[in-house]
């Protein structure tokens, strides 16, 4: 039989609960159209009203399928060094560190910027069993993600849009020959992610890349070294 940490019933009662506590954010954004279109009103874009504070209470989580995605992911490539952008309450991070327990151990590098998510989050992966694979540094991950153990074998960016790209060329130097990269909201975010589809799409930065319709657009890019 093999090792499978999301059957685990400690690893699959937080995850159900998480995901359970995550559909309550239909109503939170509802909350936000006054402020959206009061921001539209005087010409501010999305990313000046819909900040990381503002949404400091909303899970923004992967759903199921894509955390089955995520987790099934770095089985696949024997991952044991991930990093993530963008940790938020700890849901991806679970799938991303259940994964990389079941592959026999390494370490999974979160980063979040709202200090109460990130009280949260470091609670749930303890309460998940899984606190001593993942660790989440609290800040902006420019600075956070400045050094992580290395070879890279797996990112996970699904933190503000404006920062995939400088992230990456911060990570890029530690991945590994064969690295996987996955950046979330890509069709959610066309325009916003275009400089980045761009420099995983181009062929001239090491990178070989598609867009995968998994979820609303997962951008799966390969480190060609
Ligand atoms: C879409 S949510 C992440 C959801 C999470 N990956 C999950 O599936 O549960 C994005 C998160 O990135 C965080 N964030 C935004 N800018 C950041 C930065 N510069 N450094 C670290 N975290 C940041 C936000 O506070 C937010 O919680």
């Amino acid at each position: 039989m093999s090792t499978h940490s999301l059957r685990d019933p400690q690893v699959r009662s937080v995850l159900d609960e998480l995901h359970a506590a995550a559909r309550g954010d239909r109503f939170k954004f509802l909350g936000l159209v006054p402020r959206l279109a009061w921001g539209f009103l005087r010409g501010k874009g999305f990313f000046d009203v819909i900040t990381p504070h503002s949404m400091r209470n909303v899970y923004i989580a992967v759903p199921p399928d894509e955390g089955q995605f995520l987790y099934l992911m770095t089985r696949s490539i024997a991952a044991r060094n991930v990093v993530e952008f963008g940790t938020s309450f700890g849901i991806s991070t679970i799938y991303l560190a259940a994964a990389v327990r079941d592959n026999g151990g390494g370490s999974v590098i979160g980063s979040e910027l709202e200090v109460n998510k990130h009280t949260v989050a470091v609670e749930n992966l303890n309460r998940a069993g899984l606190g001593a694979i993942a660790e989440v540094r609290l800040g902006d991950a420019m600075e956070t993600l400045q050094k992580t153990p290395e070879p890279i074998d797996l990112v996970f960016l699904d933190g503000w849009k404006d920062l995939y790209l400088p992230v990456i060329e911060l990570l890029q130097p530690r991945l590994r020959k064969g690295a996987v990269v996955l950046a979330d909201n890509i069709h959610t975010f066309k325009k916003d992610l275009r400089p980045y589809v761009e420099y995983m799409q181009s062929g001239e930065n090491g990178f070989d890349s598609t867009t995968l319709s998994v979820s609303d657009g997962v951008e799966f890019s390969i480190f060609a070294g």
